[in-house]
Parts: structure tokens; C-alpha cells; sequence
């Protein structure tokens, strides 16, 4: 009789696995949950750690190649793309990250963009407030510092000071060719398990750098350390993760206020050919992935983004399809939403297949500047995605600002219902 009874227990439990409902997981690598999706369905690898119940019989069972940047359409989304606002044009299919009914990424989404995206790390994914909010509303993540050049490639040794205790101290000359990827690793990880795109960030910046490669002053060396660096840290993550790493900022804030090359340590020895070796290293490192240069204070048609514009153009005309996609970081003051949509049209303009709003905070977050900033990209077809530089105010680089769509505790502002609205 109790071995009835437990068979029978078995098999309501058995049947009780609930089948999964439209953009939940239903397999990859690790994956114990149920693998059967609700009716009309299919259930879509997306990457070995991944598969998403996804509506419609279009979308690609396989990734995308990996020899060249995608050309395959990008899904058809579950709510037709009114044709004010078309899809974005992009370098191709994307899969379609994982989040909530009705948060940010499932609306923009559905007006045809790939993603709305937030910056993150591990000092802010162990906080479940914040993961809560990012699982709810966000497709992709960026990680604010953990793959920025000092942070992969420089030496920490463990010392003893005082005989007491224990120090780490930075032995920067020797961090060459030493790589630690724990943070960035516990980033993708997470990302990868919870379904969301990667923006990687960044490559070359010369900010966040270690010494000894500011102090190089021939061309051979630096050349050789650009490439090793970008072929070790992109390539770590080609692959693997097949399109999860959607986009590399490759180079990052090259510009001066007036448009001609910053100062740095790369163009000092390399000249303006640092950014095609560059943009060929991260080509080579990780073909599938969207190349991008990105900046700050694009936020007006001025010297800055002329001199980007050109220097795309430029770069691109001698090597075609070199760099795929500008970013325009968008920390912006209060009142500056209202020329978006002209900055936007500006960078569309050039010969590039994609832009995005890649660090978008604006102080005090006005709701009107948001949604201005989400209407330009909405009616430029070139702009995928927006990424908003943190979730809450609490994590933010200019707290005191008060300048991201979620407070400190949190819960929604006034900016995140406006969008919603308008989405
Ligand atoms: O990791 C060290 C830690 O070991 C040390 O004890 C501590 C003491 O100051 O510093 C820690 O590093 C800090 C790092 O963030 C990680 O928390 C740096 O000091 C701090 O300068 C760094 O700030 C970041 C900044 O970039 C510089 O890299 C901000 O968090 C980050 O939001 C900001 O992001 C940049 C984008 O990458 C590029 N565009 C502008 C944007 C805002 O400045």
C-alpha cells in the first residue's frame, strides 16, 4: 500500500511540472527546470547555457556564424513594430534576452529595439534589490569596471606588513601579460545564467590603465601589448558564450572636447592607427561580436561628434566594416534630453550599421529628458539599445546626483513610469 502511494505521489509530481510560458528558460547547461514550453512555443537554443520558449517559427535554432558579424534578421517581436518606429537596422540577429512582462526590455523590445540595458558588477549583483530590479526589467548588462584594462591585467601580491597583516600591494611593473578575470568572470556568469545580453567594456581606454603600458614609447611594443590584450580578454569570452557578448567598446573617450585625438598614450606613439589595430584585434578575437567606439559629452551636434563622425568614416573607407557601431555614453545634465534625437541622427549618419546609448544617467533624473532620450533612439532605426549607467541611485558613480530611474531603496521613480508610458 505505501508503495502505492508513493508512485502515485511520483507521478502527480511528475505531471505537475509545469510547462514554460512564453521568453522562460527551458534548457541549456546546469539547467533542472522543465524543458517543455507552453503551446505554440518552441523551445530555442540560444547558447549552450541558455534555451528560451519563444513565440513564432522564425527564430534560428543555431547562433549566429562565427566567421563574420551576423547577417541573419533579427526575431520578429511578439507586438508588431509600428512603422514610426521601424527595427533597428543593426548587424543582425540578436537573441532575445530574458525579463519580465511589461518591464523596460519586454516594452522597448516590442517597439522593435534589442535591449534595454543597465550597468552592473559583482559589488552590485550581490545586492538582491538590485538583481531583482535587473532580472525584472533589464535584457543586458555592461559591466561598469570588472574588464577595464587595470583591472584584467594587473598583478596583486600578498604581502606581510607588520607580521600582523596581510596586504595586497600592486606590483605594477610586473603586471604584463598577467591576467585575473574573477570579477568579469562572476559578471558573465551571471549574465549568461540569467539570460541577458553583454556589452563588453572596454578595451582600450587611458583611463583605468595600468603604468607600464602608459609608459611604453615605441610602436612595436605597445602595438604587440594592444593586440595581446585584446586577444586574451575578448577572446576569453568569444565563443563560450557564442553572441552573449553582443558588442566590445573597443575604444573608449578617444576624443578631445574638440574632436582631435585625446592625448594618450596611444595616440602619442601610434597615431590614429592604434584604433584600426584595435578594432582588428578585437575582429580577430572575437568575430561575432559588434564593434564599437564610444564617448561622452556627444550630446550636442558638436566639434566632438564631427570628429567622430570623420574619424569613422575615415577609418571605415580604408578598412571596410571595421568599426560596426558608435556609442554615445549620455551623461547628461538636466535639460539636455531635447537634443537627443538630433546627436542620434547625427551618428546614425555616418558609415556605421548600428549606434546606442550606452551609459545613459541624467542628473535628477528629469522625466522629460528620459523620455526624450528614449524617443530619439525610438525613431532612429540605426539605434539598438539603451543602457542605463546603474539601476538605483544607491550604486550610482554620481550618487548624489540622483540621477538613475530607481532610489535608493529601490522602488521606481517618476522617470522609469514615464518611460513605461511612453513604451
Ligand atoms: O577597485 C578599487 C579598490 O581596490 C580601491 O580600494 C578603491 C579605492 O578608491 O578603488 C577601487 O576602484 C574604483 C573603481 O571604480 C571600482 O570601484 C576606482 O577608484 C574608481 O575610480 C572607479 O570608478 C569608476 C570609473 O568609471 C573609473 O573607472 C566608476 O565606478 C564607473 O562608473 C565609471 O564608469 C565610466 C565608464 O567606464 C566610462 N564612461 C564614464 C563612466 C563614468 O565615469
Amino acid at each position: 500500500m505505501s508503495k502505492l502511494l508513493a508512485l502515485v505521489t511520483l507521478a502527480i509530481a511528475a505531471n505537475s511540472v509545469a510547462a514554460v510560458g512564453p521568453w522562460g528558460q527551458c534548457g541549456g547547461l546546469n539547467y533542472s527546470g522543465s524543458t517543455q514550453c507552453d503551446a505554440g512555443l518552441n523551445c530555442v537554443k540560444l547558447n549552450d547555457w541558455y534555451s528560451q520558449c519563444q513565440p513564432g517559427q522564425n527564430q534560428p535554432t543555431t547562433p549566429a556564424p562565427t566567421t563574420s558579424v551576423p547577417t541573419t534578421p533579427i526575431p520578429t517581436p511578439t507586438t508588431p513594430t509600428t512603422t514610426s518606429n521601424p527595427a533597428p537596422t543593426g548587424t543582425g540577429w540578436v537573441p532575445v534576452p530574458s525579463a519580465s512582462a511589461n518591464g523596460l526590455q519586454d516594452k522597448l523590445y516590442k517597439r522593435g529595439k534589442h535591449y534595454f540595458g543597465a550597468c552592473a558588477d559583482p559589488n552590485t549583483l550581490n545586492i538582491a534589490s538590485n538583481v531583482a530590479v535587473l532580472q525584472r526589467e533589464f535584457g543586458q548588462v555592461t559591466p561598469e569596471n570588472s574588464m577595464k584594462w587595470d583591472a584584467v591585467e594587473r598583478t596583486f601580491h600578498r604581502i606581510l606588513h607588520n607580521f600582523r597583516e596581510l596586504m595586497y600591494v600592486d606590483i605594477d611593473a610586473a603586471s604584463r601579460g598577467q591576467f585575473s578575470f574573477g570579477n568579469a568572470d562572476t559578471l558573465v556568469n551571471w549574465a549568461t545564467s540569467n539570460g541577458k545580453l553583454i556589452r563588453g567594456h572596454t578595451l582600450v581606454w587611458h583611463s583605468q590603465l595600468p603604468g607600464w603600458v602608459n609608459n611604453i614609447s615605441d610602436r612595436a611594443t605597445l602595438t604587440t601589448v594592444i593586440q595581446n590584450h585584446i586577444q586574451t580578454v575578448a577572446g576569453r569570452y568569444a565563443g563560450k558564450l557564442l553572441d552573449q557578448i553582443l558588442a566590445w567598446d573597443v575604444c573608449n573617450e578617444i576624443f578631445e572636447e574638440n574632436g582631435t585625438l585625446r592625448n594618450s598614450v596611444f595616440n602619442r606613439v601610434l597615431g590614429e592607427s592604434f584604433v584600426t589595430i584595435a578594432f582588428q584585434a578585437a575582429r580577430k578575437a572575437d568575430p561575432t561580436a559588434v564593434l564599437y567606439i564610444n564617448d561622452y559629452n556627444l550630446d550636442s551636434v558638436n566639434s566632438k561628434v564631427n570628429g567622430m563622425v570623420s574619424l569613422v568614416n575615415r577609418v571605415n573607407q580604408a578598412n571596410p566594416n571595421t568599426i560596426d557601431g558608435i556609442g554615445t555614453q549620455m551623461h547628461l545634465q538636466a535639460g539636455m534630453g531635447s537634443t537627443s534625437q538630433a546627436v542620434l541622427t547625427a551618428l546614425a549618419a555616418a558609415n556605421v550599421k548600428e549606434i546606442a546609448v550606452t551609459e545613459l544617467d541624467i542628473v535628477g533624473a528629469p522625466s522629460n529628458d528620459y523620455t526624450q532620450v528614449v524617443r530619439a533612439c525610438l525613431n532612429t532605426p540605426k539605434c539598438v539599445g539603451i543602457t542605463v549607467w546603474g539601476v538605483s541611485d544607491a550604486n550610482s558613480w554620481r550618487s548624489s546626483s540622483t540621477p538613475l530611474l530607481f532610489d535608493r531603496s529601490y522602488n521606481p521613480k517618476a522617470a522609469y513610469t514615464a518611460i513605461a508610458n511612453i513604451l
